[in-house]
């Protein structure tokens, strides 16, 4: 059996470093590696609409962002078919079918769909402009068959979405259980360190999100992510620069976390040069043990933080401005990418409805068909 990786992301605004950190920059990685047999990323534009069926325009507005930023983030259209959920209707199928196979009180214990509910303010009410709309109650079943019908074996995601694998495989089990073997059960695969497992935003909160105006953007300029290192929230205990500082739960460190390499130290070592105090570092390690003992200012550490970003972003940035003087281009990529994902939807679909045995009018199990409830009949009648 070849190894398939299926992951994807909603189109509801441009992708930021969280998504870089937490699944972006390893999906590249995987691509590259040589070690997959097919990988499908896809555009989960359907699931968007389950929170935003009023608000369409922006759905498909950010399928283009979302595409520039993938393109330019290494995705190779030679190696990786980009696709949109939407447009294989197979996944709505196959969506129909798991739904019987899962109950509503699984549903309401699934952490993150509990979580979302939240974020988002949905009330009890069954009022349609507040309450929680059945097909966002619905989206983990949505998912399992986004990642089953390309019998993915791989998922690489963030850990928000542990538990949408975890029901994928639940489904999964209980669907060859029940009809036969024709389903892949996927693993997840997390990041690999733990800063990247949940990039805080730069004001510090769990999570970087649109909505609270605390995200740096794949797409931000040079100019745009130095503004925003500037104001991020560190130690608030660090007023003096001789202060002691805390490294733990300081946001500026959990981005060196995810981002800094052992080069940057030669490259940007200028940043912690300065009037007062000059540093030498060689190592992360030694930056924040100078932290932690005093004398190391937040403002060399987000100079440097800020030449750490934009050495990773730069080179995403300059893509992106080529490919967006390509627009056709783009979406022909996304076109081509959809045709190869139907395809392979359409043979898992057929294989569940075989399974399932409400594939009447395929070849040869028609006649079957005839044949024996045509006996029974004669059979009555005599
Ligand atoms: N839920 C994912 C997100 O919020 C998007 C998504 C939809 C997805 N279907 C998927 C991810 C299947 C992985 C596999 O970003």
């Amino acid at each position: 059996m070849g190894k398939i990786i299926l992951t994807g992301d909603r189109p509801t605004g441009r992708l930021h470093i969280g998504h870089y950190v937490g699944s972006l920059r390893r999906r590249v990685e995987l691509q590259n590696s040589g070690k997959f047999d097919e990988i499908y990323i896809m555009i989960a534009d359907a699931q968007a609409l389950t929170d935003n069926a009023d608000n369409p325009e922006k759905v498909r507005e950010n399928i283009i962002e979302v595409a520039l930023d993938y393109l330019s983030a290494g995705l190779d259209p030679g190696k990786s078919h980009l696709f949109i959920q939407s447009q294989i209707s197979e996944l709505t199928e196959l969506d129909f079918f798991y739904q019987n196979l899962v109950t509503v009180q699984r549903l309401q214990r699934n952490p993150t769909v509990k979580a979302e509910i939240q974020m988002r303010g949905f009330s009890d009410s069954d009022d349609n402009r507040t309450g929680t709309p059945v097909g966002f109650f619905c989206y983990p079943i949505s998912q399992a068959a986004d990642i089953t019908a390309f019998k993915a074996t791989t998922v690489p995601v963030g850990e928000d979405q542990e538990p949408m694998i975890e029901q994928t495989r639940e489904i999964v089990r209980k669907f060859n259980s029940t009809y036969g073997p024709v389903l892949v059960e996927p693993e997840i695969m997390l990041p690999d360190n733990s800063a990247c497992m949940r990039l805080p935003g730069t004001d510090g909160k769990a999570k970087m999100s649109k909505s609270l105006g605390n995200c740096i953007y794949l797409s931000d300029s040079a100019e745009e992510v130095a503004r925003k290192v500037k104001g991020m929230f560190t130690d608030p205990g660090h007023l003096q620069v001789s202060d002691p500082g805390k490294v733990e739960g300081n946001t500026v460190f959990t981005y060196l976390d995810a981002f800094c390499r052992p080069e940057h130290f030669d490259k940007f070592g200028d940043c912690f040069v300065g009037r007062k105090a000059s540093f030498e570092f060689h190592s992360l390690d030694e930056v924040k043990e100078q932290y932690r003992k005093g004398g190391l200012g937040d403002v060399m550490i987000k100079n440097f933080l800020t030449a750490v970003l934009n050495d990773t972003l730069e080179p995403i940035r300059a893509r992106r401005h080529e490919l967006e003087k390509d627009i056709p281009y783009v979406y022909a990529v996304l076109k081509e990418g959809t045709e190869a994902a139907r395809k392979a939807a359409s043979q898992t679909l057929a294989e569940v409805k075989a399974a399932m045995k409400i594939n009447y009018f395929d070849k040869g199990v028609l006649d079957e068909l005839i044949r024996k409830q045509s006996e029974k009949f004669s059979q009555a009648g005599q």
